[in-house]
């Protein structure tokens, strides 16, 4: 691999990725990372070794193996953490200390410490941290940010944002860890529905919360273990507020203890219109816009790239490239890590809780940008 002016690769070669952790998502940012041009899958680990043998021979992946065989590998240059979130902080801190820059898929950390200590170790390292999820650089949330900037709906005062359903427990073969520490629907889905409101109105200063928790234990739904009965350590049901910085308010629901589906509601009032975002786990989407006195919503198509998972990869391999900011970072994944502990921590103790970490609002995407053409 011919090497550029700082001992990496040439500027124009792709970056070099490993992907650990060869689980059920890994399938999507596969996908999408080997028909990305600026990056190249070199190797597929996780701890199982059968599952990253697999998984590279169905996305043709050169080699696989262990999680150190792939920080030992000499081409890879950033590892995509797709290994469950008890596992995130550890594989990303091993791959720091390889001086590897790092992709994280959400949460950022178990804890905000374990969170913070991953960030000062990168900044020491010289390495860059970027987390998931990076649907924010999707055309619909992309196409939110430039009908607010253009004062289509005035001034946003308020954020509504609802996530209600069963559970996954019925379609994860594997679903404990979404029910285990650092999880339940507030860590595992808010980070979308957080992080849209992070990009749209910057840091939070204080949350309030009440938290439930409807059953101990659940039952697998589906795959070779189904019927297998597993404990719930979280709250599945948190009803939340957040005072944002700049002066907005945002009431949150997120709850796996409704028999009935709610997914993706996401609406931003301003003095002159509510929007109706898209689903913010998605990348792409309708925009909606309901001005006083109307009786419909106008719908607005989303323009821009909608490429899925590991657009943020794109994003962040073309940032250190060039020396600029990576949009999905690691500060707005600790700032959004914080803001769900501060949530957590409120149904506890049934006070407001502070917010303290800031960090710099990602610069919107260019209208044009495109994972799929080489950014030379
Ligand atoms: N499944 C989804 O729809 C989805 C969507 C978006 C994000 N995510 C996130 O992606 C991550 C993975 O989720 P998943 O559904 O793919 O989980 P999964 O359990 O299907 O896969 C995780 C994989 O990581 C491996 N692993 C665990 N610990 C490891 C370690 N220490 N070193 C190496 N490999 C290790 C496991 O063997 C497994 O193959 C989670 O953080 C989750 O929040 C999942």
């Amino acid at each position: 691999m011919p090497t550029g002016a700082a001992g990496g690769p040439a500027a124009t070669e792709p970056f070099g990725v490993a992907v650990v952790g060869c689980g059920n998502i890994s399938k999507q940012y596969l996908k999408n990372l080997t028909t990305f041009p600026d990056v190249r899958v070199l190797f597929c680990a996780d701890i199982d070794t059968g599952r990253a043998k697999a998984q590279a021979a169905a996305y043709g992946v050169p080699a696989s193996g262990s999680v150190e065989q792939a920080l030992e590998h000499p081409d890879v240059q950033l590892v995509v953490n797709l290994t469950i979130p008890a596992a995130h902080a550890e594989v990303a801190s091993a791959a720091i200390a390889a001086g590897k820059h790092v992709w994280n898929e959400k949460p950022l950390a178990p804890d905000v410490a374990a969170g913070r200590a991953l960030l000062e170790q990168a900044r020491a390292a010289g390495v860059r941290v970027g987390c998931a999820p990076d649907t924010v650089l999707g055309a619909g949330v992309q196409s939110a940010r430039r009908l607010i900037a253009s004062g289509s709906i005035g001034t946003p005062i308020s954020a509504l944002a609802l996530l209600q359903g069963p559970g996954p427990e019925s379609w994860h073969p594997d679903p404990e860890f979404l029910f285990a520490k650092g999880a339940g629907p507030l860590f595992d889905l808010g980070p979308y529905y957080l992080s849209v409101l992070a990009t749209l109105f910057g840091p939070t200063t204080r949350v309030a919360a009440i938290s439930r928790r409807a059953r101990d234990t659940r039952v697998i739904g589906s795959g070779p273990r189904a019927g297998t009965e597993f404990n719930v350590e979280v709250p599945t049901f948190i009803s939340a507020v957040a005072e944002y910085a700049g002066g907005a308010a945002g009431s949150l629901l997120f709850s796996w203890d409704s028999p009935l589906q709610r997914m993706g509601f996401l609406e931003v009032t301003g003095t002159e219109a509510t929007l109706a975002m898209p689903d913010p786990n998605h990348f792409d989407g309708d925009l909606r816009v309901r001005r006083a006195g109307d009786r419909e919503w106008t719908v607005i198509g989303s323009t821009g790239a909608a490429a899925g998972r590991g657009s943020g990869v794109v994003d962040m391999v073309r940032a250190i490239r060039r020396g600029e900011p990576h949009r999905a970072s690691g500060e707005m994944a600790l700032h959004v890590l914080e803001m769900m502990t501060a949530i957590e921590r409120s149904g506890s103790t049934a006070a407001f809780e502070p917010v303290e970490s800031g960090f710099d609002a990602p610069a919107a995407l260019a209208e044009d940008w495109n994972p799929y053409a080489a950014d030379v």
